[in-house]
């Protein structure tokens, strides 16, 4: 049975202030809460919705050492960016808080020292890599190596980011600082840890028995953990961004970033309003955190751990966790800037705030990965919101304002049909609320679509525009009808849409309209008049689509560039005399034709002019080049190399390109055209 709370408390994750938020982040996290937040306002329930910037953790400090400026320069920097980016999509926090704070510094460093003080930590020395050159301990990110689960380069000492597994420095194969690049040595240092496995019984309980109605994905990486048993986890650091431990001799220790940033959450409901215990404190108050699939660890059995040892505070009532969000086919990623990031979209796309939420809504990986694509997006604008909701609302407004002056005409006798789209309308509340309720977002949002479709097939259906000549008293009824669809329209789209909504309002000339009365079809009186009618979307071109590609291109080419830079250069081969050189025959030589080898990958047949002749050559190059701009080209052909067979061809030569370190290859070519058969030496 569903308990009655008084009231509700929803976090989202806190963004680290090391970069800027972008799709993936609103798309799993805060477009979600958001309509969730919105959606308990409109019931008119007690609800608070927390966020704020993570603004401790290494991430911040390594992205400082490398930029040359402070740690506090960087979190200022990107807690504004986001604060601002988040306003401007609508996203409506009761309060968008910092960690920085001096309330955080207070409240994290109260809730460490209850622990302590009641003996509820281990203290425990252990051999922790150092690295001598920078006199620093290496904790978390700022040691990397090779995963031992993947074998992949460059995973750091708490998580493998190309496998995903959770790891420890230990763990690491061949480590070294990401300060210095140094092989670190092992020290001694202390370090408190919180004893996880005295909390596991009751999280069992509480999780795996308790709440089996949590999303799978959720539910199923608390059982692995609570299955493979769980262990003392240290909560402090030895570094020197973070707020400081708050014992004795315990100098140049932090908090761990991840023992921190969940009691942002309190800090934060205590800067918001000081009733804050009423919200953490009382089991009427349901609280529900909304977080991405690499936080479920953190949210369900950390920070609970955390709190079950303080005593005295609520535990989440659900953690409705999305997996994520990919672009155009590949990873989201900050460091190669492929992202798409909200404070450039809301720059790029003015007005189109409503378009990307509807998009991420719609297509949010609720149940498992998905993929944002520029040209998904164009569609669902350009098919759903112009056609189906914009298309609608301007039809019922504009044939208002024609026919009767904007005067909401009269509802007369109903037809059997009329009769249907009202029973239709009336099953969309009983749905919509069942599946916000349940956190089923995409699904809530066709819900509300759908009554922009009954509205389209009724216009469609019913066709006032031919029957104005025909049955002037019937086109009033149509009308009216129609714009009671509209009035709902409003109602439903505020959680998903709030500019829409605001801007249908508008056009109906109406203030408010309640919630509750969704499915009322005398939403508008007759007689009413409403105001002037614009158009709710726009028709995205082509050319607006081609840029956002155009700019991800880029990314992916100064990323392509950035690595071929920092790739080592291979060293130079042994000496050979001037004879050996001598002996290759080098030829500017024209390709005539190429077409890709069938069943291969990476093999193109060439036919070349090399001035001595014409031949045919087998080169490996298909990944990188086109046979259409291969055509025509001058290339450097090695034509005294022995033929080989590949693939049923005779190979007479190859040709000469430029490798970089990552594989990538280029066309060695003479700067202007000259003669086949010109020699190179
Ligand atoms: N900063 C973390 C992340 O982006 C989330 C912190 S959530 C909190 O993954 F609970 F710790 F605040
Ligand atoms: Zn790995």
């Amino acid at each position: 049975m569903a308990k009655d709370y008084k009231r509700y408390l929803i976090t989202s994750a806190l963004p680290y202030a090391n970069g800027p938020v972008h799709i993936g982040h609103l798309a799993g996290v805060y477009v979600p809460s958001d309509i969730y937040t919105r959606y308990m306002r409109l019931k008119g329930r007690d609800v608070i919705s927390i966020c704020g910037s993570d603004e401790h953790g290494v991430p911040i400090t390594i992205k400082a050492r490398k930029e040359g400026v402070t740690p506090q320069q960087i979190v200022d920097r990107y807690h504004n960016i986001i604060k601002n980016a988040f306003e401007g999509l609508g996203i409506s926090f009761d309060i968008y808080s910092r960690t920085s704070s001096p309330t955080h510094a207070k409240t994290a460093s109260d809730f460490f020292r209850k622990l302590y003080d009641e003996g509820k930590f281990i203290e425990k020395s252990s051999m922790q890599y150092y690295d001598e050159e920078a006199k620093t301990f290496l904790a978390d990110r700022y040691i990397v190596g090779t995963c031992p689960r993947c074998q992949s380069e460059g995973a750091y000492g708490d998580q493998c980011e190309k496998c995903g597994s959770t790891l420890s420095p230990d763990e690491l194969i061949n480590p070294r600082s990401a300060v210095s690049g140094a092989v670190p040595v092992k020290r001694e240092t202390k370090h408190w840890y919180l004893p996880l496995d005295q909390h596991e019984e009751a999280l069992r309980k509480w999780i795996l028995e308790g709440h089996k109605e949590w999303k799978s994905n959720v539910y199923g990486q608390c059982k692995s953990w609570l299955d493979g048993g769980l262990l003392p986890r240290a909560v402090s650091r030895d570094l020197d961004w973070g707020i400081p431990v708050p014992v004795e001799g315990a100098e140049g220790k932090v908090l761990y970033v991840w023992f921190d940033a969940p009691i942002g959450y309190i800090s934060a409901t205590k800067d918001l309003t000081p009733d804050w215990e009423k919200y953490w404190k009382s089991e009427d108050t349901k609280m529900v955190h909304f977080i991405g699939k690499d936080n479920i660890v953190f949210h369900c059995i950390v920070f609970p751990s955390m709190l079950m040892a303080h005593g005295g505070y609520i535990l989440p009532e659900n953690v409705p966790a999305n997996e994520f969000l990919n672009l155009e086919g590949d990873k989201i990623s900050t460091s190669r800037n492929w992202a798409v990031w909200l404070h450039e979209y809301l720059e790029d796309m003015p007005g189109k705030e409503d378009v990307l939420r509807y998009v991420l809504c719609a297509n949010a990986p609720e149940t498992k990965d998905n993929d944002f694509t520029w040209k998904d997006y164009q569609a669902r604008n350009n098919n759903e919101l112009v056609a189906v909701l914009g298309n609608f609302v301007n039809r019922a407004l504009v044939l208002t304002k024609k026919y009767y002056d904007g005067v909401v005409p009269a509802c007369g006798e109903l037809t059997d049909y009329d009769r249907e789209t009202i029973a239709e309308m009336s099953q969309i509340k009983a749905s919509l609320e069942a599946n916000l309720e349940n956190y089923r977002f995409r699904e809530a949002l066709k819900d509300a679509m759908n009554v922009a479709r009954i509205g389209n097939k009724y216009l469609a259906d019913t066709e006032p525009w031919k029957l104005i000549k025909t049955d002037t008293e019937r086109v009033k009824t149509i009308l009216n009808i129609a714009l009671q669809i509209t009035a709902n329209l409003a109602i439903v789209c505020e959680p998903f849409m709030p500019f829409t909504a605001a801007k249908i309002l508008k056009m109906l000339a109406v203030e408010h309209l309640d919630w509750e009365r969704i499915g009322d079809m005398s939403l508008i009186e007759a007689g009413h008049k409403i105001g002037e009618p614009s158009l709710l979307f726009e028709k995205i071109e082509d050319d607006v689509i081609q840029k956002q590609l155009d700019k991800l291109e880029a990314a992916k080419q100064a990323n392509l560039a950035a690595a071929a830079a920092e790739a080592p250069v291979e060293p130079q081969k042994e000496n050979i005399s001037f004879d050996d050189f001598g002996k290759a025959d080098i030829r500017v030589s024209t390709i005539l034709s190429a077409e890709r080898v069938p069943k291969t990958k990476k093999l193109l047949h060439l036919t070349v002019d090399t001035g001595i002749d014409t031949r045919e050559l087998v080169s490996g190059i298909a990944e990188f080049f086109s046979p259409e701009e291969l055509v025509g080209q001058q290339v450097l052909v090695l034509v005294n190399l022995e033929p080989r067979e590949i693939k049923g061809i005779l190979s007479r030569g190859m040709i000469l390109m430029g490798e970089d370190a990552t594989g990538k290859l280029v066309l060695l070519q003479p700067s202007s055209k000259v003669g086949s058969g010109s020699i190179v030496g």
